[in-house]
């Protein structure tokens, strides 16, 4: 009778594949198994810690816009005690970083010095504090020899920063480009990658290029988790924004807006474009004008960085970054970046495609009179017959079902944005 194996003689037969290395002297066999497992963990090491992180927009804090150098301990601890208290953890946010000024110098071994007045517990207290809360710190340098406001950068010290930044327990690195204008931007990067990744730590980087040499086209590829499109925001709609010294300029809200037209296909799970940190509750705009700054930054898949003074919100300000039905837009897994479908004059309709088939729209009056924005469905490419759910995400309602278009009023400066659900 030809031979058919059965199950019986299967399984036997791993058994005494088992009993043949069992059966071996411990001499050989534990050998055996010790090169097995160093040769795996080899394999497993080609995946670099930082792999899988920010796999939605980062969402936090960072001191730079309205505190510029003025940063200190207290001052950190504050604003992580008020992400807690004020309802912006429970709505997303993560992350504390602290810009530029908290370092002064290098010691004799090289190593960087956080300032002793503004930090005279160090910062490893600091981060110990914040990760005590459920948050993540983030930390800032420059690829340049020195930063944007002339402290210490990290040019020649990348690992040995690297390796104090993972023994402070950073989480996130903001890198920036300052006095670093001959050295070569993806190199530099994939560098500092590298040496964030060789700490052992998995730490996020936040590629602060400012958009000259086109971050988007190598960002993902050098292990950055997000990088800047553009210079800097300005607190303001659309006029000139002076820099803190007199000169001119930094961007508007609606600059930055237009520049990051085209760059959408670039942005994608772990690796965003960032139109730079939020202005929201920084006073230089009207209440309506922050709600649309919020809602486009969220449309654009941006990274959510509050950068006013937690601690003193209104509740005005308060209710626009916590906003959860914005946020969830931001933070849709899908991480589809929005983009514009329509402009005619100061009328936009942006939109971004969500998970499981529907999307949000944000219709966007730029303009100084009152205006009625009609969305087609060919724009977001729902056949003209299709009934769609449309819900307001600042009324926090439903608007019922609509077939083939949705229209609404928009005031000045302000938006209109909905869901869409077929
Ligand atoms: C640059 C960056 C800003 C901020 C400052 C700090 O201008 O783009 O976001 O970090 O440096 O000096």
């Amino acid at each position: 009778m030809p031979h058919s194996m059965s199950v019986g003689e299967g399984s036997s037969c791993q058994k005494s594949k088992l009993s043949w290395v069992v059966g071996m002297r411990p001499q050989i066999w534990v050998p055996m198994v010790v090169v097995l497992s160093l040769s795996s963990a080899m394999f497993a090491q080609n995946e670099p810690v930082s792999a899988g992180l920010a796999l939605t927009p980062p969402m936090g804090f960072n001191t730079w816009n309205k505190f510029e150098c003025s940063v200190s301990d207290e001052l950190l601890r504050g604003m992580a005690d008020a992400m807690v208290k004020s309802g912006m953890k429970d709505a997303g946010y993560q992350y504390i970083v602290i810009d530029d000024c908290w370092q002064v110098s290098r010691d004799a071994k090289g190593n960087i010095v956080a300032d002793p007045q503004r930090f005279p517990f160090g910062i490893k207290p600091l981060v110990d504090y914040v990760h005590s809360l459920g948050l993540k710190f983030g930390i800032y340098s420059d690829a340049g020899s020195k930063t944007c406001q002339g402290r210490p950068g990290g040019f020649g010290h990348e690992f040995q920063d690297g390796l104090q930044y993972a023994a402070w327990g950073v989480d996130y690195l903001k890198y920036d480009w300052c006095n670093a204008e001959n050295q070569d931007a993806r190199a530099t990067y994939a560098l500092i990658r590298k040496a964030l990744d060789a700490s052992g730590r998995p730490i996020v980087l936040s590629v602060c290029e400012g958009g000259k040499a086109k971050p988007w086209l190598w960002g993902k590829e050098v292990g950055g988790n997000l990088w800047r499109t553009t210079n800097d925001i300005g607190d303001k709609w659309n006029d000139k924004v002076k820099w803190p010294d007199g000169s001119c300029c930094a961007l508007n809200v609606m600059d930055i807006l237009d520049a990051q037209v085209g760059l959408e296909s670039y942005a994608g799970p772990g690796h965003w474009n960032d139109p730079d940190m939020l202005e929201v509750g920084n006073g230089g705009m009207t209440a309506t004008e922050y709600r649309s700054h919020f809602s486009l930054w969220a449309t654009l898949a941006a990274p959510l960085m509050a950068g006013n003074d937690l601690r003193n919100m209104t509740l005005e300000t308060r209710d626009i970054l916590t906003n959860k039905e914005v946020i969830a837009v931001d933070q849709d897994p899908l991480g589809r970046e929005g983009r514009r479908v329509w402009k005619n004059g100061d009328l936009e309709i942006w939109v971004k495609q969500l998970q499981g088939g529907s999307c949000a729209a944000v219709l966007l009056n730029r303009g100084a009179s009152e205006r009625n924005i009609t969305l087609k469905w060919e724009q977001i490419g729902y056949a003209k017959h299709l009934p769609a759910r449309v819900r307001d995400l600042w009324a926090h309602k439903g608007l019922g079902s609509f077939t083939g278009e949705f229209s609404a009023t928009v005031t000045p400066h302000a938006v209109v944005m909905v869901t869409v659900r077929p």
